[in-house]
């Protein structure tokens, strides 16, 4: 539920952008250094094409781990209902009259149709029962059958006792912590458990107060590409005054950042360009820096945190799903911002905000992703990517994959 504003937060993340920017111009008077992991690395070329690994992933990556379903906000009322259905299986997120969450498989038990359609541009829908579109099965917010027309032809006490009564939805683990809803298809969740998944990482994520933002826009599109060769795109800015030297990379340098391990997440920061003139300014004399970083929630959602007005923050969020072979995806962006808008100038802020995600930058990634795969499609068996020293979060993530699939082979050079 919303909250009001925690000045201890703002107040480390502020700090939190304090070091990171001191780190950033400490770069740029290095002669435009950037953080370093200790070797480059080599992936094979199966690993975003193979398909028993994209099925792996699917299994274990989003199927047995915590993934972030929406944010608390999109589902605040009691009777609002939310719809992921970029996992392998259909999921509903309902918030009762109690306002407790539950989750269940969005599948009706009488022939498994799906009961509720995904919102357009992920929004959540309120409903005060779910009805069934195919004979109007009908569950209440937890679950339960509660009414079946021409009940009398599933009454067989002699053969099937209580045929009935054991008809409910499939319950799926949900959680909510931190101002985002998590879901766990196999396996049970707990705030403990997501605490501990999160691990040092779970400050990083309180500190933005993700339970004061509220959804602005959302939207979503299918590419012809792997998840993960998109995803790649996020993880370093060495790309910026080649691929996006008219946009992003007039206002920031290529290859210069500050990356933070939080294994197997990061956050990872960019080198604005006007940093440059603090260098020859005592630190006291900075002005007082918002924070402006990626923070990545292993496996697949970034949220790029960024400020609208001085002291207004928003929240770019991108979660990339794998598709139904390894050369299609799916990725949901949506843009989120204090709910409490008062005037044009914030509303034309937010407008802005999201026009920005749907930008030649996106564009460009995406482009290159695409290409990119079609290559490594046709590439000999023992083709290898290399991994710089200079892209530290792209090998952690890849580093991170790997560890948790077991069976794929990443060499250091
Ligand atoms: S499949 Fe749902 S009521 Fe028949
Ligand atoms: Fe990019």
């Amino acid at each position: 539920m919303p909250n009001q504003p925690k000045q201890d937060a703002r107040e480390r993340r502020i700090q939190v952008a304090k070091s990171i920017r001191k780190r950033l111009v400490q770069h740029i008077a290095n002669g435009r250094t950037t953080d370093m992991a200790e070797r480059p690395m080599l992936n094979s070329r199966h690993v975003y094409t193979d398909p028993a690994i994209a099925q792996n992933e699917k299994d274990i990556l989003f199927l047995q781990s915590p993934i972030v379903a929406c944010f608390s906000t999109d589902i605040a009322a009691a009777g609002d209902c939310f719809v992921l259905d970029d996992l392998n299986v259909s999921i509903l997120i309902t918030r009762d009259s109690d306002l407790r969450l539950s989750a269940f498989l969005n599948r009706c038990s009488h022939r498994g149709t799906r009961l509720v359609p995904p919102q357009p541009g992920g929004h959540s829908i309120n409903l005060s029962r779910i009805l069934c579109p195919f004979h109007a099965w009908c569950y209440n917010l937890q679950g339960n059958l509660v009414a079946v027309p021409g009940h009398e032809g599933f009454q067989d006490e002699d053969h099937h006792p209580g045929l009935l009564n054991r008809r409910h939805l499939t319950p799926v683990s949900v959680v909510e912590h931190l101002g985002l809803v998590w879901i766990q298809v196999k396996g049970a969740l707990t705030s403990e458990s997501i605490q501990g998944y999160l691990g040092e990482f779970a400050p990083e994520l309180e500190q933005l107060e993700l339970q004061n933002l509220s959804r602005v826009h959302s939207h979503d599109f299918v590419a012809n590409t792997n998840w993960k060769y998109a995803l790649d795109t996020y993880c370093e800015g060495y790309h910026f005054g080649m691929l996006h030297r008219d946009s992003i990379g007039d206002a920031y340098y290529s290859n210069v950042s500050v990356y933070e391990g939080f294994l197997p997440h990061w956050r990872i920061s960019f080198a604005a360009k006007q940093l440059e003139q603090l260098q020859h300014q005592a630190e006291p004399l900075w002005p007082q820096p918002e924070l402006n970083a990626i923070h990545f929630v292993f496996p697949n959602t970034l949220l790029v945190v960024g400020n609208l007005e001085q002291g207004e923050m928003c929240v770019r969020v991108f979660r990339l799903f794998p598709g139904d072979n390894p050369g299609t995806m799916r990725c949901d962006i949506a843009v989120f911002a204090p709910g409490n808008v008062v005037n044009d100038p914030q509303r034309v802020a937010r407008e802005f905000a999201y026009n920005d995600v749907d930008s030649p930058i996106t564009q460009e990634d995406y482009r290159v992703a695409m290409e990119g795969y079609k290559n490594l499609q046709n590439a000999p068996d023992d083709f290898e990517l290399v991994y710089g020293m200079n892209e530290p979060a792209l090998q952690a993530f890849h580093q991170a994959i790997g560890s948790r699939l077991g069976h794929i082979k990443i060499r250091s050079t």
